[in-house]
């Protein structure tokens, strides 16, 4: 295949992680027998600074004519710490998201062997377990109508039987492929949007009589998630939902460094890790790669490259086991670059 790869770096540890994903990018084409071009974006805090506009124009256009995006990180104290910022470096990445119609976030969630002790859970309860959250992207309180009053504030968790739908297709076919067993995750005990969720996965679920469906509030699976991961197989829910429960579900991974995840939809997709911009870590070269390099091989499995994604999996497997690792895994641990570059050799 000829790669046209959008490389969006974004801000903080985001060029740092960037680099590291080209790096195993090029090398496993090169060993494969693809050949890849990358263009570079702005995206974030730097594209403010730069262009006044956190996903400028000419950016979605490079993402647009791109096979795909990879993405790292966005978000910068400077606007964190001023409540009235008239735009922010998040409102890039969620521009990025709704203008490319990307969905459907997939989030997958699994345990090292050589990691297990890393995590705060205790091993018996974690080993093994192997999940997938579908994140619904572009919908629910993320986008819905806002009020931001000195006295009053507001967000609309708005969904609609198309948005509910696709995704929820999204979720039954990736149940099939894998154990047939599909969690809705909701609050419909309190929220309408979530009883508008549960009837249409109800009426969907008729569609799916191969696949187990089965509803459980967010409380109670934020809860089920720590006590037993195991029990998860492929879970689906909304926008909000989904980005609280991929956190608690890096914990279970031992690291928030080593969760990537796949957002496609209706144009490019985009492949970004689940962690954010980290500010304090800036330039220091000890942010974690491997989600980031996790991307590149979710990457190549969208395109149905298999073999490429094994090989930069057991790549990363390799580096984990041997303890090549950033300094959230190991003592003192290697750098930034020292880890991407000892995966890439290794593919
Ligand atoms: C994520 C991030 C983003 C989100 C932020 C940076 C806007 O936390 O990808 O999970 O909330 O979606
Ligand atoms: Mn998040």
């Amino acid at each position: 295949m000829n790669f046209k790869i959008a490389v969006l770096p974004g801000d903080g540890i985001g060029p740092e992680i960037s680099a590291q994903g080209v790096l195993v990018m090029k090398k496993t084409c090169e060993r494969f027998g693809h050949t890849v071009e990358f263009a570079y974006g702005l995206v974030g805090a730097n594209a403010i600074d730069n262009v006044g506009d956190p996903f400028p124009e000419q950016t979605y256009k490079l993402c647009r004519d791109s096979d795909a995006v990879l993405f790292s990180a966005v978000g910068d104290p400077r606007y964190d710490n001023d409540p009235d910022a008239k735009v922010r470096p998040e409102q890039g990445l969620l521009a990025m998201r709704k203008k490319l119609g990307l969905f459907a976030n997939i989030r997958p969630v699994n345990t090292f062997p050589s990691l297990l002790d890393k995590s705060p859970l205790r091993a018996d309860i974690i080993r093994g377990a192997d999940f997938v959250c579908i994140r619904e992207l572009t919908g629910g309180m993320y986008f819905g109508k806002k009020h931001e009053g000195d006295d009053e504030a507001w967000d609309t968790n708005f969904y609609t039987r198309h948005e509910v739908e696709r995704i929820l297709r999204v979720g039954y076919e990736y149940a099939r492929k894998r154990r047939r067993h599909l969690t809705v995750v909701d609050k419909a005990n309190v929220l309408a949007s979530s009883r508008l969720w549960r009837k249409i996965a109800k009426e969907m679920a008729t569609e799916y009589p191969d696949v187990e469906t089965d509803f459980m509030y967010v409380d109670n699976a934020a809860m089920r998630m720590i006590q037993d991961p195991c029990f998860f197989d492929v879970m689906v829910t909304e926008n909000t939902f989904g980005d609280i429960l991929t956190d608690e579900g890096s914990v279970i991974s031992g690291s928030m460094g080593l969760l990537p995840s796949a957002s496609t939809g209706e144009s490019t997709p985009v492949f970004e890790p689940i962690h954010g911009s980290w500010p304090q870590a800036k330039g220091l070269g000890i942010a974690n790669p491997v989600a980031q390099i996790l991307s590149v091989a979710m990457l190549f499995e969208y395109f149905d490259l298999k073999e490429e994604g094994a090989a930069i999996r057991s790549a990363v497997q390799a580096s984990l086991d041997k303890g090549i690792t950033t300094p959230d895994l190991s003592t003192p641990g290697y750098k930034t670059y020292e880890v991407g570059q000892w995966i890439a050799d290794r593919i």
